[in-house]
């Protein structure tokens, strides 16, 4: 395959997809179990989305998985949620740091429990080197929380003069520092909003909503959304045919 076909192709494979993982209450309503049911069914899909993007060659996947408003929910909710990470780290991270799976997570660490916060400093730490897929972990999320947490620390490391202040400057005090910004967010369940997510990251991301209630949301349809994500022209408010000269050019 020559550099020019090799380049076409892999601009139809997003480097980066961030995902909303919505409606898994809704899911167990639907079967009339209860929600925390519905939230096992959604770990157990994430699952399958991991290896589905290690196989399509997604280098990073992000997923939102407790923002920082869900803390409005119900307590027992709140702590079977703490639970169910704190088990899939026990469960899953031997396998995943076998598969070559870096796990990052982006989100306050304060205000969780503090096992869960060594819990996940410790998978962070055991699988930094791997570089097969980077799985960011979301939880305890929540952009605005994130933007000025960024400057609290730019105030304090930098005490920078106002014109030092720079898109790169406030990047790189963001959780996501290091991680490239999505090329594709999916929400599922039908809902069509942010809920605080990803922000400053996502300006140029494509969009991808669908009705599928996420402990549904197989392979085939994350298949479907990297196809259509394929079939978009994104143009970073340049002119498409100018930038796909620069792309393309020998
Ligand atoms: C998403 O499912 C998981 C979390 C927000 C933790 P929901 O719990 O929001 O499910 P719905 O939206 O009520 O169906
Ligand atoms: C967004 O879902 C957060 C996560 C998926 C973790 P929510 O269910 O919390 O969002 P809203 O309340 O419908 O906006
Ligand atoms: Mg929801």
């Amino acid at each position: 395959m020559s550099e020019k076909e090799s380049k076409t192709k892999n601009r139809k494979i997003p480097q980066h997809i961030a995902i909303i993982m919505d409606g898994n209450g809704r899911w167990a309503k639907a079967r009339h179990l209860p929600r925390m049911a519905g939230h096992r069914a959604g770990t157990e899909n994430l699952r399958r989305i991991i290896r589905a993007c290690t196989e399509f060659g997604v280098k990073y996947l992000t997923v939102y998985a407790f923002s920082t408003e869900n803390w409005k929910r119900p307590k027992d909710e709140i702590d079977g949620l703490m639970q169910i990470l704190s088990d899939v780290i026990d469960r899953e991270l031997v396998k995943l740091h076998e598969e070559g799976v870096q796990m990052r997570h982006i989100g306050q660490m304060e205000g969780l429990p503090p096992a869960l916060q060594e819990k996940i400093k410790s998978a962070v730490e055991k699988t930094r080197n791997n570089d097969r897929l980077i799985l960011i972990i979301a939880w305890n999320y929540g952009s605005r929380n994130e933007i000025v947490h960024a400057f609290q620390k730019i105030l304090l490391k930098e005490a920078p003069n106002p014109e030092e202040i720079t898109e790169e400057l406030v990047s790189k005090y963001l959780f996501t520092e290091g991680i490239p910004d999505p090329d594709l967010v999916i929400r599922t369940s039908g809902e069509m909003r942010t809920s605080n997510f990803l922000l400053w990251q996502s300006v140029y991301s494509e969009w991808y909503f669908t009705p599928i209630l996420w402990p549904d949301f197989d392979r085939e349809a994350l298949q479907k959304a990297i196809i259509a994500y394929g079939k978009r022209e994104r143009r970073f408010g340049g002119r498409f045919k100018q930038q796909k000269k620069e792309i393309y050019a020998d």
